[in-house]
């Protein structure tokens, strides 16, 4: 609980008893709300300028309080700052020290704000500076995806539905689905920042002030494009928390989907990759291990991202307008999912940079499952004018025969085949080669290799989109 410069609760004018311990405990947020002390310095600064221009506070008292704020910011960043449980948050912490430094002339800090209004203010600041780090995050790790995509263009292995072999596809064109997710994750915290533009500083604790304060002044010193319209929805709202949790849940579910991939390549049932020994770890009896356990350190973490997003949205429904302390656990949501997604970003990353893909077990298996199936239906098409669905059926007459013969479709010859569908010649045979297969996928967006090169030189050229 804070206190006057008579060791006292600010309130404690009013609440006659001492905060009992047991509250004082859970009810102290500073070891969390501290890390937004650079935007609460920041955002008091200004908003004791805009009290001196609108004549509010004097010259003097401005200066006075700036001076102290600064000489906190550099306590704090020199680790000279005491923390204190006892005053509840960073604006307390703040104000404690701040009256410490300069005497009574602290008191008029908090003219025509609220903390209500402050500790939105400063998580949305706080918020709009993480999403940009993120943003640059996911543009490292698409270059180091696009990098991988590039060595891997005519690495040859089978795409999967159902975790079955389909159709074969290019390596490069696989990774690069994840550029495009990670692209879309770019523009959704992108899109985000625009939602972080309204300032809610003036909106004081629910009805806006008696003060003639001026909020464009707070606003475009704060870099927000325009002033909240309404004190009681400002001081309320936690939209653009969840709007940023949710942001991060499905960047996590990106890295999720990719790790379990990984996962299941791994096995010595796949065997399609090798990750580095910089990413594994052994077992404690089995000597022989390599375990993938940062990939199920990425799996695992995006349930805690969508946790969070679900604590934060339980928190919300049916809370009655405006402030209560419930919206207090805001911050330690927004932290805990921020620092996991830097981390996960981060150790992707490295995950991508340092593994190899076998390109021969990814070719050989491609060659399994009559993954060409799909190709020779629609070579019957093309060259023998029938329907797909007529050329569905005789190709999945061929396929039995072949299943029945225990060949590959490749290893058929063009008799057996003809015993099926006599129209076909030798010139089918091509549809059966996984390369050729690949390169016929020349519709826009398709695995072709010609596609896939003019893709990376489009990513490369627009790089910030
Ligand atoms: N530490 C508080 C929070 O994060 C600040 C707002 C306190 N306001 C109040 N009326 N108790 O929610």
């Amino acid at each position: 609980m804070s206190k006057n410069k008579n060791n006292q609760a600010i309130w404690g004018k009013r609440i006659g008893k001492k905060t009992s311990v047991l509250f004082e405990k859970v009810g102290s947020s500073i070891n969390i709300d501290k890390r937004l002390f650079r935007e609460d310095i920041n955002v008091s600064i200004i908003h004791v300028e805009m009290l001196f221009r609108q004549k509010i506070i004097s010259f003097k008292i401005k200066n006075k309080i700036i001076y102290g704020l600064k000489k906190i910011e550099k306590e704090i960043l020199t680790k000279k700052f005491e923390f204190n449980k006892k005053y509840e948050d960073i604006h307390m912490n703040i104000e404690k020290r701040l009256h410490e430094i300069i005497g009574d002339d602290a008191g008029y800090i908090h003219t025509a704000r609220s903390r209500n209004d402050q500790v939105i203010t400063d998580l949305k600041l706080w918020i709009k500076n993480s999403t940009k780090e993120i943003i640059n995050n996911l543009e490292v790790l698409n270059k180091t995806i696009l990098k991988a995509s590039e060595e891997n263009i005519y690495t040859i292995m089978p795409g999967f539905t159902h975790l079955k072999n389909a159709q074969p596809i290019s390596f490069a064109h696989y990774l690069m689905a994840y550029v495009e997710m990670f692209k879309r994750d770019k523009k959704r915290f992108t899109n985000n920042l625009e939602n972080l533009n309204e300032n809610p500083l003036g909106v004081a604790a629910l009805t806006g002030t008696s003060f003639n304060i001026d909020r464009s002044f707070t606003a475009k010193k704060l870099g927000f494009k325009t002033s909240t319209n309404n004190s009681i929805d400002t001081v309320s709202d936690r939209d653009f928390v969840l709007d940023f949790l949710y942001c991060v849940s499905i960047c996590s579910l990106h890295i999720s989907r990719l790790a379990e991939e990984f996962i299941i390549w791994n096995s010595e049932g796949y065997n399609l990759i090798t990750l580095s020994d910089k990413v594994v770890t052994g077992s404690s009896i089995m000597p022989q291990k390599k375990n993938p356990d940062t990939l199920e350190y990425l799996r695992g973490k995006t349930g805690i991202s969508f946790g969070n997003l679900f604590s934060m949205l339980t928190i919300l429904k049916g809370l009655p307008l405006s402030y209560f302390k419930d919206l207090q656990d805001d911050k330690e949501i927004v932290f805990k999912s921020n620092d996991t997604l830097i981390n996960c970003i981060g150790i992707l990353n490295e995950i991508l940079k340092n593994f190899k893909p076998n390109k021969q077990k990814m070719f050989e298996l491609a060659n399994n499952g009559y993954i060409t199936a799909t190709d020779l239906a629609d070579y019957l098409v093309k060259n023998h004018d029938m329907s797909f669905r007529n050329a569905y059926e005789v190709t999945a007459s061929i396929v039995n025969y072949a299943e029945k013969k225990k060949k590959k479709l490749n290893e058929l010859n063009i008799i057996e085949l003809n015993k099926i569908e006599p129209k076909l010649n030798k010139d089918v045979l091509k549809v059966f080669d996984l390369k050729y297969s690949i390169n016929s996928k020349k519709s826009f967006g398709g695995t072709s290799f010609d596609n896939i090169k003019k893709m990376i030189t489009k990513y490369k050229r627009i790089k910030n989109d």
